[in-house]
């Protein structure tokens, strides 16, 4: 394990499309935020706890997930153990935030960024509270994405899920990782395909969530899955599409796990996604 990855904190994503500009100013209506022209096709979309930049590319995709490790010596204590485990580093300079940065490449190809800012305070805002809190990716290759964010980067495992009717080697449908108390900051879900899979805001509770979903009612974007509480994790949720058919999250209560919690395992059934009824399974 990496020690000096802890603790790590979600702190924003690069999410393309073939349109940025339209699916910037969706994310500014979603969530109420600035939105800006940052370079010839860079929008940076940002609100309280929360940072976004949207770029041209292909639809549905999120090239980097980048993580605050809070230090500049805690950034370089990183990027020498990095590279003493024989995993790639290279500079990065974040169009969105002016910090000293650096990247690794996980298997499927998606940057991981690590910059060297502290984590904010929370601020009180007016209305509901949504801090961005976890990435998800579904991938073809579980193991070798477990392997890679587990013992190369320093992630802790949190829970896995078995699906018994697959053959031992294959059994690991889903692994959830975590780089602070939160159970999870990143997970990973066995599919037939690599890719993007959704994101996630957590809120300050309950209520949030129910003002998060009037939101929604009133931008007229239907929810896609929930609301429902996740067994993994515990949290409630809900979750709708953007543009692309790519998921958001709002969730509330996530589960807290101390970094020395050893990780338990978890049936693959729906009632392992959604302990009020059913599950968005990925395979
Ligand atoms: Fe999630």
């Amino acid at each position: 394990m990496n020690p000096l990855l802890w603790p790590a904190t979600l702190h924003h994503l690069r999410r393309d499309t073939p349109e940025p500009e339209r699916l910037a100013h969706f994310y500014g209506e979603l969530l109420g935020d600035a939105v800006e022209r940052i370079g010839p096709a860079l929008w940076r979309v940002q609100g309280p706890s929360r940072l976004l930049v949207v770029g041209e590319g292909e639809p549905g995709t999120v090239p980097y997930a980048a993580f605050s490790i809070t230090a500049a010596d805690r950034l370089a204590g990183l990027r020498a153990q990095l590279e003493r485990e024989g995993v790639a580093t290279s500079a990065f300079v974040s169009p969105a935030v002016d910090a000293e940065s650096l990247a690794v490449t996980d298997p499927d190809g998606r940057s991981l960024v690590f910059v060297a800012l502290p984590v904010e305070a929370p601020r009180p805002v007016p209305g509901p509270t949504g801090r961005l809190q976890h990435f998800v990716c579904a991938t073809a290759g579980l193991a070798s994405m477990l392997e890679f964010y587990r013992d190369r980067l320093g992630f802790v495992e949190s829970d896995r899920v078995i699906d018994a009717a697959s053959p031992p080697e294959e059994a690991m449908s889903a692994v959830f990782l975590r780089s602070d108390e939160e159970h999870h900051s990143f997970a990973v879900f066995r599919a037939p395909q690599s890719r993007a899979d959704h994101h996630s805001y957590e809120t300050g509770g309950w209520t949030d969530i129910r003002d998060w979903a009037d939101r929604m009612g009133e931008l007229r974007i239907p929810l896609w899955w929930g609301p429902g509480r996740h067994g993994v994790g515990n949290n409630l949720f809900f979750m709708i599409e953007d543009p692309d058919g790519y998921k958001v999250e709002f969730s509330a209560e996530i589960e807290r796990v101390p970094r020395e919690t050893a990780w338990r395992s978890w049936p693959h059934e729906q009632r392992t996604l959604n302990l009020w009824g059913s599950a968005w399974m990925r395979s």
